[in-house]
């Protein structure tokens, strides 16, 4: 198990990675246990979450991360990726990616000899869903039976939510326009996980059947990075499901809010249910770096 581009890739191990992360969020870890390793982060488009909080995740650890911009490397004027895995994999012992396509990210992993981890691609967003469960894990103080309703987009961030959420015994509902259901094959992964686990997994585009005795209402802006050209339609299709007073009163009375981030006020979310009282972004935010440390010593140490 050498890389992490799915969270497929840590099935039978995401209960381990939280344990971590809960040790290593309290300070319960050796001193320095990734002292000399250097971590390649390589991006292909904007992060601030996941740069920082792998860059500071790295140093705090003992090692350190260096910020490659692929408009400043030679794979940016068309060095094969291949190459690009074959040297650095010769300098670094990580390498974590943000790309636009995931089967850039394949390649990579195929010609790496050093762990690859993905910081998101056009299907999957799998740190960022292990720190969103971390953080459901610290708000109720269980997963099993809880139930998680993404609205909007079914997405990367969507599609790693689906087969994390099964993996932990927990519910979860999708609720998208029909144009915008989640990833076919993702999809199926993750209703075979969830009938193995006896929990359930719908996708529907009736946001009163979605909602209904959910614990977490979590979405996600209508335009992701590279959906540029498609934000005027986006916009018009995704208004019914923009996550205000009157949808949360739709999810159980002490649900939760999240929203991995960036987040756009008055779109995908109104600023009463963001800033209020049953949000728990910035918390998610910050165990972005935990979980990601979890990862990191997981995968490097
Ligand atoms: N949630 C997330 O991945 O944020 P960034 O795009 O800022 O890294
Ligand atoms: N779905 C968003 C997530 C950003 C963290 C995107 O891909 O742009």
């Amino acid at each position: 198990m050498k890389d992490l581009l799915s969270v497929c890739d840590i099935q039978g191990e995401v209960e381990y990675i939280l344990e971590l992360a809960e040790k290593i969020k309290h300070g319960e870890i050796e001193d320095k246990p990734l002292e000399g390793k250097t971590l390649a982060m390589i991006f292909q488009k904007s992060s601030t979450r996941t740069r920082v909080s792998f860059d500071v995740g790295m140093y705090q650890l003992g090692g350190r991360g260096i910020f490659l911009s692929s408009q400043d490397l030679q794979m940016g004027r068309g060095e094969p990726i291949s190459d690009t895995a074959k040297v650095l994999s010769r300098f670094v012992d990580g390498i974590m990616i943000r790309a636009t396509k995931h089967r850039d990210v394949e390649e990579l992993s195929k010609y790496a000899t050093v762990p690859v981890i993905s910081g998101l691609t056009d299907l999957e967003h799998p740190c960022q869903a292990l720190a969103d469960v971390l953080t459901i894990k610290e708000h109720f103080g269980d997963l099993k039976g809880r139930k998680l309703t993404f609205v909007g987009d079914g997405n990367n961030v969507c599609n790693s939510l689906l087969l994390i959420a099964p993996m932990l015994e927990m519910d979860m509902a999708v609720a998208c326009p029909k144009n915008y259901i989640p990833n076919k094959e993702i999809l199926k992964k993750a209703k075979k996980i969830a009938e193995k686990n006896n929990c359930e997994i719908i996708v529907t585009s009736d946001k009163q059947e979605a909602l209904k005795d959910t614990d977490i209402v979590y979405t996600d802006v209508w335009v992701s990075m590279g959906d540029e050209k498609e934000e005027l339609q986006r916009k018009k299709d995704f208004m019914p499901y923009q996550v205000n007073n009157e949808l949360m009163n739709l999810a159980n009375s002490n649900a939760i809010f999240m929203h991995c981030l960036p987040a756009i006020r008055g779109e995908e979310v109104t600023s009463d249910v963001i800033d209020g009282s049953q949000s728990v972004v910035f918390d998610q935010a910050e165990n972005r770096l935990h979980a990601q440390k979890a990862i990191l010593y997981y995968y490097l140490k």
